[in-house]
């Protein structure tokens, strides 16, 4: 167990690089076990999802390795086509590989993904998908087996814009025979970048970034190198942690587009955002204005990953505030917590009502969740007194060092 141990009321002012984003890192290195080549992916993010992501890849025989925020992986071998249950339990990225596994392998066997507990998460879209295009799904009660000798390219309508399911479909289709048509396609920012680094071994993909994706042609072996995106929800969370707290931080990124969905919002609570071409400045408001509703939405709405960081800073505001989550059916996690530092909250189906109060006191907080977890940090950034937050572990699993980030902005906080 982890115990992040933060003073409250200290303001955050200066400079920060953003980490590369865990869910652009994730699905390329699913795509790198389709290259026979070598892939070096840069500006990865020092997280345990990527070194979950890696422990598999390596488990399915290739040669992967980590040098700073780089990593290097040669995918001319593979000799597995199964993955071990408690290597899939920890993160959903890893579902990611059924795509890329059946698609190079012919077969794949693997339990269901585990993750964060943010709802069901079932796995039906991709498994229809790939029923689709041609592959035997078996269900055990130890996961799921798909054999396919060759995928065939066809239409897949997604019946919701599911982010895993738009990836896991493009990465199968990179090796299917004939063009595949997604509808419906989810349109977030890492989708476009998984689609880019594909063409840059040599795949045909027409509507990057749009809901209808075509993927014309394959892969070929070659040797690239490609920089992962700026996270843009660890943007968002430091951006909301400056929010809480009071402050003026410029947040380094490598794309423009990093805080579209989280920007509209933010001059609404009245946070100013400046813009530059490889920057955005965050400059807190003398208060935080009320939201009378918001709801969550896929791409380019606001953001369920920004959800609860969302419902710690509106806890603060000036009068009432509605969110709507419409994504995941259990993403509260953070309202038992922050009831303890004294805030005003109370939940009715996938709407949470917050009456925002004066300030939050510090307390011993649970997290149990990945982006509850950062949500609590910022509470406890601006709570009056000592806030203790204890992670078994969810935190680091997508944020990297970010009580160091905060503590070079200023914000008193450690790891105990
Ligand atoms: C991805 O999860 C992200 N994870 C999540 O980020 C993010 O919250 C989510 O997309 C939505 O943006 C990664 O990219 C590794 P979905 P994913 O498939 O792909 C339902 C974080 O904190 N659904 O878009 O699992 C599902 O239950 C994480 O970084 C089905 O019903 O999300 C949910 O209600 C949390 N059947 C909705 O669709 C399926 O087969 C959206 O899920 C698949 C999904």
């Amino acid at each position: 167990m982890q115990s992040y141990v933060i003073e409250g009321g200290y303001p955050l002012k200066g400079e920060l690089v953003v980490q590369g984003s865990k869910n652009a890192a994730l699905p390329l290195i699913a795509a790198a076990f389709l290259n026979e080549g070598i892939t070096v992916l840069n500006g990865c993010p020092d997280i345990s999802d990527v070194d979950n992501m890696l422990e598999i890849i390596r488990h399915l025989g290739c040669k992967a390795y980590k040098e700073k925020n780089s990593i290097i992986i040669n995918g001319s071998l593979t000799d597995r086509d199964e993955i071990p249950a408690d290597m899939v339990k920890s993160a959903r990225g890893s579902m990611l590989f059924m795509g890329a596994v059946l698609a190079r392998c012919g077969c794949i066997s693997m339990d269901y993904p585990g993750g964060c507990m943010i709802g069901e998460r079932p796995v039906n879209y991709h498994l229809d998908a790939f029923e689709k295009m041609g592959a035997d799904v078996a269900y055990k009660s130890e996961g799921i087996k798909c054999t396919c000798a060759q995928l065939k390219g066809c239409t897949i309508n997604l019946p919701f814009p599911s982010v895993g399911a738009t990836e896991n479909v493009i990465l199968a289709a990179v090796k299917a025979k004939g063009a595949t048509t997604i509808i419906n396609a989810a349109m977030e920012p890492e989708i476009a970048e998984l689609c880019r680094m594909l063409c840059m071994l040599g795949a045909e993909i027409e509507g990057i970034g749009s809901k209808i994706i075509i993927i014309k042609k394959g892969i070929k072996k070659r040797d690239i190198q490609y920089t992962v995106m700026s996270d843009r929800i660890a943007a968002g969370t430091y951006a909301y942690a400056a929010a809480a707290a009071g402050g003026d931080v410029c947040c380094i990124v490598n794309r423009e587009d990093v805080m579209t969905g989280i920007s509209v919002l933010c001059k609404r609570m009245g946070i100013k955002l400046v813009y530059g071409n490889d920057y955005v400045r965050i400059i807190s408001g003398k208060k935080i204005n009320s939201i009378p509703y918001i709801k969550t939405e896929p791409y380019p709405g606001f953001p369920t990953d920004m959800q609860s960081q969302l419902m710690s800073v509106l806890s603060m505001g000036d009068g009432i505030s509605v969110i709507e989550e419409s994504i995941f059916e259990k993403r509260y996690h953070i309202v038992g917590e922050l009831l303890k530092m004294g805030a005003d909250i109370r939940t009715k189906g996938s709407k949470a009502y917050i009456r925002g109060v004066r300030s939050l006191k510090g307390a011993v907080l649970d997290v149990k969740d990945l982006r509850g977890g950062a949500a609590l940090i910022i509470a406890g950034l601006a709570a009056d007194g000592t806030t203790t937050v204890l992670d078994p572990g969810y935190i680091n699993r997508g944020y990297e060092r970010i009580a160091d980030n905060l503590s070079e902005l200023g914000g008193n906080i450690h790891l105990a």
